[in-house]
């Protein structure tokens, strides 16, 4: 069964190839691993510099990567030792997370779409949202991209508003 799982230096491997298929899909690999990502990117190929990425994934609980970033935590989709997607769960919404970038962020590797991972990924986020204290997660996408929004639709998502490109919806984390 595919699960949430704090990044480890286990999925390396399998790490590697979604960047490589998030390339070739021509996406961006930011979509795939957050932004700001680029300069471990260039050591990430090595043991030691793949570590350094997931210890920094890990420590973003408490040290954001950005002074204008909150904490978050980064959660990958897993089963086995191969890697399907990341979710990033923001610990509290500052004017721009609450304006347009919301409590969650998400990603499924290309090869592995369309197969419900993303809505499973994103139920399986609320439980923990909630652990967070988040009552209720705001969570947007572009007005054109039509597999985010069935992902939070599916998930009870509320419509709020549309501000410029996002849609923006509230998810209960609980009853
Ligand atoms: C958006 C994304 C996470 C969806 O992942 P996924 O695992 O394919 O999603 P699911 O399989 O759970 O599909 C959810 C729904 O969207 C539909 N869907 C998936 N891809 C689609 C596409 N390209 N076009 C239209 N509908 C699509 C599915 O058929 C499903 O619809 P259904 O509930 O009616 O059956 C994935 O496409 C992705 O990583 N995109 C790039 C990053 C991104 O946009 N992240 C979200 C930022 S808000």
């Amino acid at each position: 069964m595919p699960q949430l799982a704090a990044p480890d230096v286990r999925f390396h491997a399998s790490f590697l190839d979604a960047v490589r298929e998030f390339t070739d899909a021509g996406s961006d690999p930011a979509a795939l691993v957050g932004e700001e990502i680029h300069a471990y990117a260039k050591t990430w190929r090595e043991p030691e510099g793949f570590a350094a990425f997931v210890d920094m994934l890990l420590a973003e609980t408490e040290r954001p990567r950005r002074p204008d970033w909150v904490e978050m935590t980064n959660l990958w989709y897993v089963q086995d030792d191969v890697f399907l997607g990341r979710l990033s769960i923001r610990h509290r919404l500052n004017p721009f997370l609450l304006d347009l970038g919301g409590h969650i962020g998400y990603a499924v590797r290309p090869r592995v779409r369309r197969r419900g991972h993303a809505t499973a990924m994103l139920a399986a986020a609320l439980p923990l949202c909630r652990q967070l204290g988040i009552d209720r997660a705001l969570v947007t996408c572009d007005a054109t991209n039509t597999a985010s929004r069935k992902v939070i639709e599916a998930n009870g998502g509320e419509f709020e508003d549309r501000r410029g490109v996002k849609l923006r919806y509230w998810i209960r984390t609980g009853n």
